[in-house]
């Protein structure tokens, strides 16, 4: 497995892979992989030959008090990690290689990154949306893998790559959870042995709301309400619980039915763990499987 430090690093490694005939496929990460990443770059390993997986704990994406200097850093093993995997190479750029000085530009999100964490993390989106241009420009045409966890920095790499004509086909992988449910995430690392129990909660709640649906419940506030009551047992706060369109993501009015495919998308604070979670009602299997009427 190669491994490149140098934005031109990857741009020629993707280049040569091209010219070798080989589709090139690109998985975003900001390391601290867990099983969940492993599932993308199997995916890409699908649907490429030449799988590059970046390593890169994005600066711009985080807001002041966020947790940029404690987020887990574990280059040596996600290298191991995707060597395993297949990964064709690693990029692990400097934060001044992706940020170099005098750079000034950033891409401007719109609509789709208001909402939900965008109301939140003022700043978030526009950061995710520079570096994975970033980075689709030194990868150049590729099809690029991202986790459905992020369900609505997924939907905005969409849009952008849609207005501004990137050469990349967006792929969206189903979220991989922990056998309780709860999604894997680099961040379940800093729940305490309590809040990590009492995190199953969020897939319950998601649980309870897809069974609901299934039944026949399409009053928006019917599904919400058992969801936040529940979250509130267990989180130190919550900064969401919302239902939205699933792809532009507008918020559904609480006071109206919904339609036959609608995002819960959800946001809690545990301790100090910032965690989210989402289904697509109407699309998405239940998180845990047969816990209907299970107790929060
Ligand atoms: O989802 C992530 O890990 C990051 O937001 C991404 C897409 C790699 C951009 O830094």
């Amino acid at each position: 497995m190669e491994f490149w430090r140098q934005p031109n690093e990857l741009r020629h490694a993707c280049e040569r892979a091209r010219e070798a005939g080989r589709r090139v496929g690109l998985v975003p990460t900001m390391g601290a992989l867990h099983a969940g990443h492993l599932a993308l770059i199997a995916e890409a390993k699908r649907r490429a030959d030449f799988v590059a997986v970046t390593v890169f704990v994005n600066p711009t994406q985080f807001g002041a008090g966020e947790d940029l200097a404690r987020y887990p850093r574990t280059l040596d093993r996600d290298l191991a990690g995707c060597a395993e995997a297949g990964a064709a190479g690693v990029f692990a750029p400097e934060v001044a290689a992706m940020y170099p000085p005098g750079e000034e530009t950033r891409v401007r999100v719109g609509a789709t990154a208001a909402p939900l964490c965008g109301v939140h993390r003022p700043g978030h989106f526009e950061g995710v949306a520079t570096v994975v241009a970033k980075l689709f420009a030194l990868a150049g045409p590729c099809v690029a893998v991202f986790g459905r966890k992020d369900y609505q920095q997924l939907q905005v790499i969409r849009r952008m790559t849609a207005d501004l004509f990137l050469p990349v086909e967006v792929v969206g992988m189903k979220t991989v959870r922990e056998p309780d449910g709860l999604a894997m995430s680099s961040r379940n690392a800093y729940l305490s042995p309590e809040q990590r129990s009492a995190a199953r909660a969020i897939p319950l709640a998601l649980t309870d709301a897809c069974r609901a649906f299934a039944r026949g419940e399409r009053r928006a506030k019917a599904l919400l309400e058992p969801a936040r009551a529940r979250l509130a047992t267990v989180a130190s706060s919550i900064d969401y619980v919302d239902l939205a369109d699933p792809e532009t993501l507008a918020i559904q009015s609480e006071d109206a039915a919904i339609g036959e495919r609608a995002l819960l998308a959800l946001a809690v604070r545990l301790g100090t763990a910032r965690l989210i979670d989402n289904v697509v009602l109407g699309e998405d299997a239940p998180p845990v499987a047969g816990a209907a009427g299970e107790a929060g």
